[in-house]
Formats: structure tokens, C-alpha cells, sequence
């Protein structure tokens, strides 16, 4: 029909077919379709499929999406599924799940998302057998274990969204304090994404200089509570932000393009994600959040950050919490 329009080269070679860069997130809800649109607006995948139980809505979602293309690079959009349009995607987002209550702590939808991850994970071992997965179902450090006790995926594919968010917000609060941007601010929030989680103020610095100059237990008593007060922030700013708007979506889904990016792109990218922990810190056999290398093959290495002595006990009490959690799951 549109032959009229072009000259074909008459020495015009087929193209030799790429691997295309493909992509599926299971679970368009809020966190997913932020996921999504982060993806799409930041041209990190060839092709990218969407699925959801809620094919009607997955399927607006996308027709929504592909009448944006125009402003964005190109990205072969679907709605499908694993078994179908989705075999041998590169990375497989997971955001599908029960949404936090208001007031609800991550911990609290664990069998919840238990029952939904045993039902779709078949599916990805069977048509995405070499995918590396990316977990954001909450309580994402559970999980990612239970991801890896499902699959039999080795350890360096199952990566959680960990803290990363968190390292994002504290980075944030502490740039705002301080009147500078967040991108130089090096601080990390380690251990479960939840209640448990760590601030390193050891290490926590700008251009070099410590925030902190000796141990915190040294510091002002003042210090310490303003300090503090800004982590809660941080620790809790998932609640606040459920309370006023019912979920958090947009900077989960930022993070979630940071971390496919440093995989897609293998930028030996340190990220705080979250994975399993096999012996560090006195830790093992439980997935929580660590400043790690990523690159094209999932987690390269784990940083051996240098913590305090309160923040080490803080992040072995982080994953005792954790490892209570799942001594109580029925697999
Ligand atoms: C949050 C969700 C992603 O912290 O747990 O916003």
C-alpha cells in the first residue's frame, strides 16, 4: 500500500537481525505502569511487553502508551504474556502483588504475595529460563528469596530493588538540608527495605568530607536527633506518601530504569539493591539490600563497606527480622 512512497537501494542489504533488547513487566498497576513509562521515556529496551490479570486495562494502558511514541525513541510495545509475547525477555520486572494498606508495614502482605509469585514464577522458569529477574513486589527482600527458592535461578539473576529507593531518598533529604545537589551526596540506606532498614552515617560524605566526624555515639545529642529525625523521614516516607495518595509510583519506577540500565548498559554500577547474602557481615542465606555491582550478567560483587560497629549489629538485627519472616513461610 505505502510502496509508493519509497526508493528502495538496489544494493540495500537485509539487515542482519540484532537481538533485540526485550523486556516484560508483570504487573501494570501503579508501580508497574511507573516502571514502565520510566523505561520507555529513558529507551532502555528494543521491545517490551506488559502483562497483567487485568487484560482490559493492560491493553489501554498500552494504547495509551504507543500514541506517546511520537516523543519518545521507538520501543516495540505489547500487551501479552510470559508464555506468549514475552519468551526470552533479557530482564523480567515483577511488581505483580497486593498493595500496601495505609498503615500496613511491607511485612504484612508477604503470604499474600506468596500465592501470586508461586502462580506466575512457573511460567518465567519455563519461557524465560536465562532472563535475569528484577523483584519489586513487597516485602521485595522476602521476595527475592523466595523468587530464588521458586526458581532455582542462581543468585547473581535474582536481584530485588532492595534499598535503592531509600539510598534515593535519604541522598535526597540530606541534599535538601544541606542546599546541594543529590547527586553529591554519597550516602547508603542497607539492610531490609522496611522498618529494619540502616543508615550508614559512617561513611556518609559529600566531595570526600564526612558528615559525621567520629562515632555517633560521640556526637551532640542534638546532632544525633535532627539526624535521626531525617532518617525516619526517610524510613517511613512510603507511609506518608500512601496516606496522602494511596501509593508510591513514580521514583520506585525511576529506580527500577536506574537498576535495568546498569544491567542493559553493564555499567559496573554500585547499586543497593537487594540480594542474597552468603556469609558478609556474619549474614547469610537471606536476601536484604548491599551496595552492589551490577552489570550485564545481574550482581557481579557485593561492596565490603566499612560499618561502624552499631551500624554491623543494626544490619545483622535488619536480618534476623527478615530470616524470622521466612522461617514462618510456607514454600
Ligand atoms: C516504597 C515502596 C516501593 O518504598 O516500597 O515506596
Amino acid at each position: 500500500m505505502f510502496e509508493r512512497i519509497f526508493t528502495p537501494n538496489s544494493e540495500a542489504e537485509k539487515p542482519a537481525p540484532i537481538h533485540p533488547r526485550k523486556g516484560v513487566i508483570i504487573g501494570a498497576g501503579q508501580v508497574g505502569m511507573a516502571c514502565a513509562y520510566s523505561i520507555l521515556i529513558q529507551d532502555c529496551f528494543d521491545q517490551l511487553i506488559l502483562q497483567d490479570i487485568a487484560k482490559e486495562r493492560v491493553e489501554g494502558e498500552v494504547m495509551d502508551l504507543l500514541h506517546g511514541m511520537p516523543f519518545m525513541s521507538p520501543t516495540e510495545l505489547k500487551a501479552g504474556t510470559i508464555a506468549e509475547e514475552g519468551q526470552d525477555a533479557d530482564i523480567v520486572v515483577i511488581t505483580a502483588g497486593a498493595a500496601q494498606k495505609p498503615g500496613e508495614s511491607r511485612l504484612n502482605l508477604v503470604e499474600r504475595n506468596i500465592t501470586i509469585f508461586k502462580n506466575l514464577l512457573s511460567d518465567v522458569v519455563k519461557y524465560c529460563p536465562n532472563a535475569i529477574l528484577l523483584i519489586v513486589s513487597n516485602p521485595v527482600d522476602i521476595m527475592t528469596y523466595v523468587t530464588l527458592k521458586i526458581t532455582g535461578f542462581p543468585s547473581s539473576r535474582v536481584i530485588g530493588s532492595g534499598t535503592v529507593l531509600d539510598t534515593a531518598r535519604f541522598r535526597s533529604l540530606l541534599a535538601k538540608k544541606m542546599g546541594i545537589d543529590p547527586r553529591s551526596v554519597h550516602a547508603y540506606i542497607i539492610g531490609e527495605h522496611g522498618d529494619s532498614e540502616v543508615a550508614v552515617w559512617s561513611t556518609a560524605n559529600i566531595a570526600g568530607m564526612k558528615l559525621i566526624e567520629g562515632k555517633w555515639e560521640n556526637l551532640p545529642s542534638t546532632e544525633r536527633e535532627e539526624l535521626t529525625a531525617l532518617f525516619e523521614d526517610v524510613r517511613n516516607a512510603a507511609y506518608e506518601i500512601i496516606k496522602l495518595k494511596g501509593c508510591t509510583s513514580y521514583a520506585i519506577g525511576l529506580a527500577v530504569t536506574d537498576i535495568i540500565k546498569a544491567i542493559l548498559r553493564s555499567q559496573q554500577r554500585i547499586l543497593t539493591v537487594s540480594s542474597l547474602i552468603d556469609g558478609l557481615y556474619g549474614i547469610d542465606d537471606v536476601c536484604l539490600g548491599l551496595p552492589t555491582v551490577l552489570n550485564e550478567k545481574g550482581i557481579f560483587k557485593i561492596v565490603n563497606l566499612t560499618l561502624s560497629e552499631m551500624e554491623k549489629e543494626q544490619l545483622q538485627h535488619s536480618a534476623q527480622v527478615l530470616r524470622e519472616i521466612f522461617a514462618q513461610l510456607k514454600l
